[in-house]
């Protein structure tokens, strides 16, 4: 059992009726340092009125839906309406309020989709001075993010008109006394200028939740509950040098100081002294109980002669635990006397928390699988240690910052687990890591030290992601006199959100060639680069 991080903040519910981008949502309302979590739609009234009980509760926002009203039958429990808390529908989440509470809803074959302009209308609470430009009659308009096909044909009592568009003439409605809002447009997505003013206006002076969610301060709360759910056990920890779980390290160790042990597996697969920097921050510079574990030839042994990409995440993932274990086993062997290791802490955050939890639930579209280490604490017969699960991954770096962790680490681009095992095509050799590595360390440092003029900006954070592959095809060159036969590798660089969808980067030609010469003339072995211009879908990021 977790404990409750958050009791001490007022709250928004917000119910998902399974559009993709709840999750943006509950992003703004974060941003707006308003404390809300993500429930799925088929919660029960009862269950709500429970949820309210504690008093915190300020307000519920109703997502969208991938669906029709005449699709499904999912409707918002009737006790969101009775609370007497404020209430804001965003598309689908607007047509099932106007539904339940007694309007009327027309399905249509045309689905609306794309950039909108909408004209305010009413003088509402929500949308009051809100506006990105004024008609010549003086309307003010907003330039807002559609999607949908059906819509709101009849207010139901006690709403007025709220907004309107041409193909759309109600695309807003409120029922200013019950403080019952709704948009047909996706306030959460950036594309609507003015979505996070009006998300903050609902939240902030509608719901009027105090907007005392601020990273800084959650540290204290954060130490605070640890303390008090550890008490004088011990905690154990994989650090992966990830954000995630340095985070978790930094404030664990924070909280209870040497009750952490963490256990850095060092699979032979990681990047240039990414192992030895891990080492240097927590060890040297945080005095965290740090043990390194040099499995390296144990997995280089394992992968020999192995070709297949997902029988080599296996067997990382195999080993991965086996090392682990046996690294757990030890610890908890080593110190009779002691009660010993009780916990293992993970780097769990919010967004996997909905997926998992949505998964339960016939709301899910699951998207990616995710790779914490599943069954683990049973398998330890140890209790779970959570301290990042309320929060999203921005608020995970902010508090990483705060914590007084490198900005560089905290803003690291992601790292898959099975590390240079899934960037070296076919069989894995301690020599194509070598090689892989060196070359990807210059790609990286040139990234960092490449600045664009407009933004001001390094290419590094422009990019969501870049890396090199080792190719194990080898290519004919020419190096001074002499002939060269060497290896290739791919640059691979790309622009996300969501890494579900990515654009491969347009670097600047410039840096390609820097980067590809000192390659080329510092890593003896190789002889040629190429950049990888597919874009997701239909090439995944990673190459295998
Ligand atoms: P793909 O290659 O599926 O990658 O487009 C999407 C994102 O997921 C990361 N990735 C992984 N992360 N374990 C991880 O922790 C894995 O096995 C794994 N495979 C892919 C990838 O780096 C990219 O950010």
């Amino acid at each position: 059992m977790n404990f409750d991080l958050t009791m001490n903040h007022d709250k928004i519910l917000i119910l998902d009726f399974g559009s993709q981008v709840t999750q943006l949502i509950a992003r703004r309302v974060r941003e707006a340092h308003v404390y809300c979590e993500v429930h799925p739609c088929d919660v029960s009234s009862e269950w709500v009125r429970q949820y309210a009980a504690d008093g915190r509760l300020k307000g519920i926002i109703l997502s969208g839906s991938h669906a029709s009203v005449y699709e499904v039958d999912d409707r918002a429990p009737d006790a969101v309406f009775e609370l007497g808390v404020p209430v804001l529908g965003i598309c689908y989440g607007m047509q099932t309020m106007a539904q339940q509470l007694g309007g009327r809803v027309e399905g249509s074959p045309v689905r609306e989709f794309g950039y909108a302009e909408v004209r305010a209308r009413g003088h509402t609470a929500l949308l009051k001075d809100i506006a990105d430009f004024h008609t010549p009659e003086g309307h003010g308009m907003l330039k807002v993010w559609m999607s949908h096909g059906d819509k709101v044909v009849e207010l139901p009592p006690g709403f007025k008109l709220m907004a309107s568009t041409d193909s759309c003439p109600i695309a807003g409605m409120a029922d200013e006394t019950r403080r019952f809002y709704g948009v047909q447009f996706h306030p959460e997505v950036t594309h609507t200028v003015q979505g996070r003013a009006i998300l903050e206006r609902f939240v902030l002076e509608i719901c009027g939740a105090r907007p005392d969610w601020i990273m800084r301060d959650h540290i204290e709360e954060a130490v605070a509950a640890i303390r008090a759910q550890v008490g004088d056990e011990e905690v154990l920890l994989g650090l992966s040098g990830g954000v995630d779980s340095s985070v978790a390290a930094a404030l664990i160790h924070r909280a209870i100081g040497d009750q952490l042990t963490c256990v850095f597996v060092d699979h032979g697969l990681l990047r240039l002294h990414e192992g030895d920097m891990v080492m240097d921050m927590f060890a040297g510079k945080l005095h965290a109980r740090v043990i390194r574990v040099d499995a390296s030839e144990l997995f280089l042994r394992e992968l020999a002669g192995v070709t297949d990409p997902e029988q080599k995440r296996k067997i990382i993932g195999r080993l991965f635990v086996d090392v682990f274990k046996a690294e757990a086993e030890k610890l908890k062997a080593a110190r009779p006397g002691s009660k010993g290791i009780q916990w293992l802490a993970q780097g769990t955050i919010y967004p996997d928390v909905i997926e998992s939890g949505g998964a339960k639930s016939k709301k899910a579209v699951t998207i990616k699988s995710h790779h914490n280490v599943g069954g683990l604490p049973e398998q330890l017969g140890l209790k779970l240690l959570e301290p990042l699960r309320d929060l999203f991954k921005d608020e995970v770096r902010e508090l990483g910052v705060a914590l007084g962790l490198p900005h560089d680490m905290v803003y690291r681009h992601p790292f898959p687990g099975p590390g240079l095992g899934v960037r070296i095509l076919g069989e894995v050799k301690k020599e194509y890591a070598d090689l892989l590595r060196r070359a990807d360390a210059i790609f990286i440092e040139e990234l960092r030290s490449t600045i664009e003029p407009n933004s001001g900006k390094s290419w590094y954070d422009l990019v969501s992601q870049a890396f090199a592959v080792f190719l194990p095809v080898k290519s004919v060159g020419v190096m001074g006199d002499g002939r060269t036969y060497d290896y290739v590798v791919a640059l691979r660089a790309v622009q996300t959100s969501d890494f579900m969808t990515a654009d491969w980067a347009e670097l600047p030609y410039g840096l390609l060639k820097r980067v590809s010469s000192r390659i080329i003339n510092e890593v003896r072995g190789i002889n040629r680069v190429t950049y990888d211009v597919s874009s997701k879908p239909p090439a995944t990021i990673e190459w295998e």
